[in-house]
């Protein structure tokens, strides 16, 4: 479907799958794959027919975070090319990411170090490999969890499981992942990607606009009031309806009155 110098993307009915493509480099995020996950995140935002978005890593790595001799090194002595691939990094994996109007779904298929923990927690979800190797690895090699990864961790993990790792530097596998809440959960490898894949396309057979204002309601009510959220979703819900012309009104809520599912056990399918 497209193919850019260090991303590829397929899509499969209404799933799109990015897949970080260095595998010679464990997937490593240099300058040049950051630029070009913004331009896939921007080309795909708008496409109707695409619900859910998977991010994976082509071989056996997800990705081994920061490329740490394009990123640090090259532009060491550059501060406009250093600022330049800097915000591009952050803005995807810690802002684009959260708000996307598409479900996105991190599939760890193996290594995942450093930067690629911004990238897992701006995902709604993610399942790992079990023996996929996990860590924050910064301290390891005398730095701290930069960027957007402090932030990520302050999001989703409970203090002692981040201090901890981010401390010890210790590598950890997918089932102390899914322990600590880092992903949804983990399965054998060898299964991950069918799992995945149908997780993710059960996901997509859902109402686009109506998993769009799930995960919206979710992420904007995390930062409101309480009484800033009630007119939100208030809002949010007229919002749907208008963009929807009423289907859940008249679909969702009209076949089953109507006897014709029970959409507490299944999904409208009509
Ligand atoms: N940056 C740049 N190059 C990398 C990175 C990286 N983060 N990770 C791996 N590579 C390169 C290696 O230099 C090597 O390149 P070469 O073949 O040209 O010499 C190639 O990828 C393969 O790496 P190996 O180490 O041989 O692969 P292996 O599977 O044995 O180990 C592992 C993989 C564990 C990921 C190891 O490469 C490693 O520790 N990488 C660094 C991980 C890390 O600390 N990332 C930074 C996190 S901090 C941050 O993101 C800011």
């Amino acid at each position: 479907m497209m193919n850019l110098e260090t991303v590829k993307v397929d899509q499969k009915d209404r799933v799109a799958v990015i897949t970080l493509n260095r595998p010679e480099k464990r997937n490593a995020m240099s300058p040049q794959l950051h630029l070009d996950m913004v331009e896939v995140l921007e080309t795909l935002r708008d496409k109707p027919d695409i619900n859910v978005v998977v991010i994976t890593g082509a071989g056996k790595a997800f990705c081994a975070g920061m490329d740490l001799n394009e990123f640090f090194m090259k532009n060491r002595d550059d501060n406009v090319m250093f600022e330049k691939a800097y915000r591009a990094a952050v803005e995807w994996r810690g802002r684009t990411l959260r708000y996307y109007p598409k479900v996105t779904l991190a599939m760890i298929n193996g290594d995942c170090f450093g930067g690629a923990f911004s990238i897992v927690e701006g995902c709604d979800l993610a399942v790992a490999a079990d023996d996929a190797r996990l860590g924050l690895s910064e301290i390891n090699f005398k730095i701290f969890p930069g960027g957007s990864v402090s932030k990520s961790l302050a999001n989703l993990l409970r203090p002692r499981d981040a201090l901890f790792y981010g401390l010890t530097g210790r590598p950890f596998d997918g089932k102390e992942a899914a322990r600590m809440g880092l992903i949804n959960y983990s399965v054998p490898g060898s299964e991950l990607e069918g799992h995945v894949m149908d997780l993710a396309a059960e996901i997509a057979t859902k109402d686009g606009m109506a998993l769009r204002a799930t995960k919206e309601g979710y992420r904007m009510s995390l930062e409101m009031s309480w009484e800033a959220s009630m007119d939100y979703t208030l809002a949010k819900q007229d919002q749907l309806t208008l963009r929807q012309q009423g289907a859940w009104q008249d679909q969702g809520i009209g076949d089953f009155l109507d006897k014709k599912y029970k959409p507490g056990l299944s999904s409208y399918d009509g």
